[in-house]
Order: structure tokens, then C-alpha cells, then sequence
């Protein structure tokens, strides 16, 4: 049995926690590309390392993971508006691309600078098998990218999919080695 201290030490993964340390090492799949089929489509909201983000996929194409509030007055950007190659919030209008950096802000001249100051956490997201990846971790960290054999091949040679489980990392891990299971 663990005592409680070495549980909270193995299951905590939020930032400053040290396996949430370990967990930003890695490339983490975070969606299936299947839900962010379109540019311009409805953005998704993603729950990774208890940090709260949203994946949208811009009008080019390119994926974003950004914070899911905006940084004016905390409104979830899972209401805003995809377009333009941005991330729109409903309420006064702040934009944000897929890096976080805010690219329109109404309510302010931009000569006065203040807009370029404004950029909210972001993660790269990529596209291998037909899953989105992110790496959470520090830049001069980052691995190469999660080429693992079945997403390099074709996507008729592979089936993926995705679950929610309620419950942590480890007790997911611990019933999926239970040796009970190979039998
Ligand atoms: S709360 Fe988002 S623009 Fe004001």
C-alpha cells in the first residue's frame, strides 16, 4: 500500500508537481485528428495535466492548443469564433492565433502597443496517425517528433481511438498491466 504522501507524489501532474515534470518530457496525444476536421471548425475543449486548453485548426490548416481563457476577463474561448486564422472571443472581441498571441483587440489603438503584450499559454500540436500530439514541456526539452511505427503508416494499416476514463494516470496504468488480465 502507498502511503498518502507518495500517492499525491506519483498521481499529481498539475504544473510544479514533479511527475506533471516528468509527463512535460514527452509528446502527450491529446485529441484524435478526427476532431478537428475542418479549418475554421469548432474548437475543442482538452483537459491535459489538469491545465484547461482549447485545440482549434485555423483557416490554414494549422492546429493550435491555447489556454481556454482569455486573458481580458477569463471567458472560455470554447464559445469563441474560428476565422480568419484566429480564435475570436465572444465577448469583447480579443483574437488570439494558434500561438496564443493576440491579434486583434478592438478596444484598444494599436498604436499604443499594448496588443503585441498580450499572448496566452500555448502548446505545439501535431498530426501523426491520425492523433494530435502536444508537448507541454520546455522548449530546449523537446523530443523528436512521436513517429512511432503505426503512425508512419498508411491510415488503413492502423485503427486508433480514444476513451475517457475518470480516474488517475497510474490507477488507469495499474489495472491496464494487472497480470490477472493476460490469463
Ligand atoms: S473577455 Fe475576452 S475579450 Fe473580453
Amino acid at each position: 500500500m502507498l502511503r498518502t504522501e507518495q500517492n499525491e507524489l506519483l498521481t499529481r501532474t498539475a504544473p510544479g508537481t514533479s511527475m506533471g515534470a516528468m509527463f512535460r518530457r514527452y509528446w502527450i496525444p491529446a485529441l484524435l485528428a478526427e476532431e478537428l476536421a475542418e479549418n475554421d471548425g469548432a474548437p475543442v475543449r482538452v483537459q491535459l495535466l489538469s491545465e484547461s486548453l482549447i485545440a482549434f485548426r485555423d483557416t490554414q490548416g494549422r492546429y493550435g492548443l491555447i489556454d481556454e481563457f482569455c486573458a481580458h476577463r477569463g471567458v472560455s474561448l470554447w464559445f469563441g469564433r474560428n476565422e480568419a486564422c484566429g480564435l475570436r472571443c465572444p465577448y469583447h472581441g480579443w483574437k488570439y492565433d494558434m500561438t496564443g498571441q493576440c491579434v486583434e483587440l478592438p478596444s484598444e489603438p494599436e498604436a499604443t502597443g499594448f496588443r503585441a503584450t498580450v499572448r496566452l499559454r500555448s502548446y505545439p500540436l501535431v498530426e501523426r496517425g491520425g492523433v494530435l500530439w502536444t508537448y507541454m514541456g520546455p522548449p530546449e526539452y523537446q523530443p523528436g517528433l512521436p513517429e512511432y511505427e503505426f503512425a508512419l503508416v498508411p491510415p488503413e494499416h492502423r485503427f486508433v481511438s480514444k476513451r475517457l476514463q475518470f480516474c488517475n494516470w497510474l490507477q488507469a496504468l495499474e489495472g491496464g498491466i494487472d497480470s490477472s488480465h493476460v490469463s
